[in-house]
C-alpha cells in the first residue's frame, strides 16, 4: 500500500503524538502529550499514513526567537519521526517539504530545529546556527576563583509558585542575547516544577530564585540526585536550566547550584559556548566541558530574515556586502543579494554587480546569529571570498558581542 503525507487531521493529534513513542523509542506520557497539545497549533502538524496508519509525525511550532536587536517568527520543527518499518523511503523528505512550505506561506523568515543527528538535515539547508555546551563538573575540584560578598539571597519555590518571578529575568536576558525563544504561560508549564506531579525526593524538579532589592535577578529549575559513597555524600545536581538577567545573578545562582550539600557533581547542557563559568572557575577543566551542535537554521526568505536583525556589536555598524547564494531546496532564495546597512538595519535588495562571498543555505544558517564567522566558515571550506576583504566585511556585520544561545529543546 502506498504512504501519503499530509497533514494531519486535528481530531487525531493525540494519536499522532502516540506514534511518535516508537521511533523515538521513548515513553510519550499523556501529561506530556497534554503540554505538547496546549502549546502547538494541531493544524501545524503533519503525518504519513498508510492506510489508516500512521507510520511518520511531525509538526512546527509557532514562535518568535530572539535576534540581534529584537525578534523574528520562526517555524520550530519538532517530532519528526518515521516507523523502523518505513524509514528509507522518502517520508521524512515529503514531511519536510510540507513544514517548510507551510513555514513560508506564514510569512516565517526561517525554520529551526534540535536534531538528533544533523546530517539528517544538513540536505534541507538547515545549518549549525548556535553552539551548545555541557558540563559533568566536580563542583568541589572546579570552585570559583574568586570569592565576593553575597549581595541579595535564594529562595526556593513551590511548584505553581514563581511564574511571575522567572518570566521578566528570561526576558530580559532573552533581550540580551539571540537564540532565545519566546515563552507563553503555556509553554512555562513545561520548564517549571509541576504541581500535579508526585514527585519526591531526586525526582523533585525545584525552582530557585535569586533576589536583590532590585527585584528578581536569577532562577534555576534542577533536580537532585543522592548518592551515599564511602566517603559519604556523593550527589549529583542536574541543571535543567539557569538564567540570569545581570551578570551579578548568573553569578549568585550558579554560586548556590555549585554549593549545594552533599553533591559532588553538577550536570548542566544547553550552555552558551562563552558562558561566564568557564571563567569564574578556578579549575575549567574540573567543569568537564563538552561542546556540541545546538540550534540548527533554516533561513527561508532572504530578505526578510536578514532585515529582520541589526548589525554590527553595537547594533549600529554600518557598511555592505554581496553574497551569492545557492539554494536547491527553497529556489526562491537563489541567487545574488546585496545586504546594504546603515546604522545597524540592513536593506536587502537582488544584486546586480560582482558578490563578495559565495555560500549556501546551510552557511547562511550558521552566520545568521553571529554563531559562525564568515572567516571562520571559509576555513572549514564553506563561504568563498570571491572579492578581496568580503569576509572581514561580513564578520564586521554579522558577529555579535555575546555568543547566540538557545537554552530550550523543542
Ligand atoms: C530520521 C528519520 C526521521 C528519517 O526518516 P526517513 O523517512 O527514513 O528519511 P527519508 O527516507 O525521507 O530520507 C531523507 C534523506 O535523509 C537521509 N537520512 C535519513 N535518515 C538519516 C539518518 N539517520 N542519518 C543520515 N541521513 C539520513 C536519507 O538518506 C535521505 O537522503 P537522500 O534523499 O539525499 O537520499 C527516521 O529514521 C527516524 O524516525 N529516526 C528516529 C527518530 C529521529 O531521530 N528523529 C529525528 C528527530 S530530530
Amino acid at each position: 500500500m502506498s504512504v501519503e503525507v499530509r497533514h494531519c487531521p486535528p481530531d487525531r493529534f493525540v494519536e499522532l503524538l502516540k506514534t511518535a513513542e516508537v521511533a523515538f523509542s521513548e515513553d510519550v506520557s499523556d501529561e506530556h502529550i497534554e503540554r505538547v497539545r496546549k502549546v502547538s497549533d494541531p493544524e501545524r502538524f503533519v503525518c504519513a499514513v498508510d492506510g489508516d496508519r500512521f507510520v511518520g509525525t511531525g509538526g512546527v511550532f509557532s514562535v518568535r526567537l530572539s535576534v540581534p536587536g529584537g525578534e523574528i517568527p520562526a517555524g520550530g520543527v519538532t517530532w519528526v519521526t518515521v516507523l523502523p518499518s518505513h524509514r528509507r523511503r522518502g517520508i521524512l523528505r515529503g514531511m519536510m517539504r510540507l513544514m517548510v512550505d507551510d513555514c513560508h506561506t506564514r510569512n516565517e523568515p526561517l525554520a529551526m530545529l534540535w536534531a538528533s543527528q544533523g546530517s539528517i538535515y544538513q540536505r534541507f539547508g538547515y545549518g549549525l546556527g548556535t553552539c551548545d555546551l555541557s558540563l559533568e563538573a566536580e563542583t568541589a575540584a572546579a570552585r570559583f576563583a574568586r570569592d565576593w560578598p553575597s549581595e541579595g539571597s535564594c529562595r526556593l519555590l513551590r511548584a505553581g509558585e514563581g511564574l511571575d518571578l522567572v518570566g521578566p529575568v528570561y526576558e530580559a536576558a532573552r533581550a540580551q542575547r539571540s537564540g532565545f525563544l519566546s515563552r507563553t504561560p503555556d509553554w512555562w508549564i513545561g520548564q517549571l516544577p509541576l504541581v500535579d506531579k508526585d514527585a519526591k525526593g531526586g525526582e523533585a524538579r525545584r525552582l530557585v530564585v535569586y533576589e536583590t532589592d532590585k527585584g528578581p535577578e536569577a532562577y534555576a529549575v534542577y533536580k537532585t540526585k543522592m548518592e551515599w559513597g564511602a566517603q559519604g555524600g556523593n550527589g549529583t545536581v542536574i541543571v535543567e536550566e539557569a538564567i540570569g538577567s545581570t551578570e551579578r545573578g548568573t553569578r549568585e545562582i550558579w554560586r548556590y547550584l555549585f554549593s549545594i550539600d552533599l553533591m559532588r557533581t553538577l550536570k548542566a547542557g544547553r550552555l552558551p559556548v562563552d558562558h561566564p563559568l568557564l571563567l569564574l572557575a578556578a579549575e575549567p577543566r574540573r567543569l568537564g566541558m563538552r561542546l556540541g551542535d545546538g540550534l540548527w537554521l533554516r533561513i527561508l526568505d532572504v530578505p526578510a530574515a536578514l532585515e529582520g536583525r541589526t548589525y554590527g556589536i553595537d547594533g549600529h555598524a554600518g557598511g555592505r556586502v554581496a553574497l551569492e547564494l545557492r539554494d536547491e531546496y527553497c529556489p526562491w532564495n537563489a541567487g545574488r543579494w546585496l545586504v546594504e546597512v546603515t546604522e545597524g538595519r540592513a536593506h536587502v535588495t537582488p544584486a546586480k554587480g560582482e558578490p563578495d562571498l559565495a555560500l549556501d543555505a546551510n552557511d547562511l544558517g550558521s552566520l545568521f546569529l553571529g554563531g559562525f564567522t564568515a572567516t571562520a566558515l571559509s576555513r572549514a571550506g564553506r563561504v568563498v571570498e570571491l572579492r578581496a576583504g568580503g569576509l572581514a566585511a561580513a564578520d564586521r556585520l554579522f558577529h555579535t558581542a555575546l555568543a547566540p544561545w538557545c537554552p530550550q529543546e523543542f
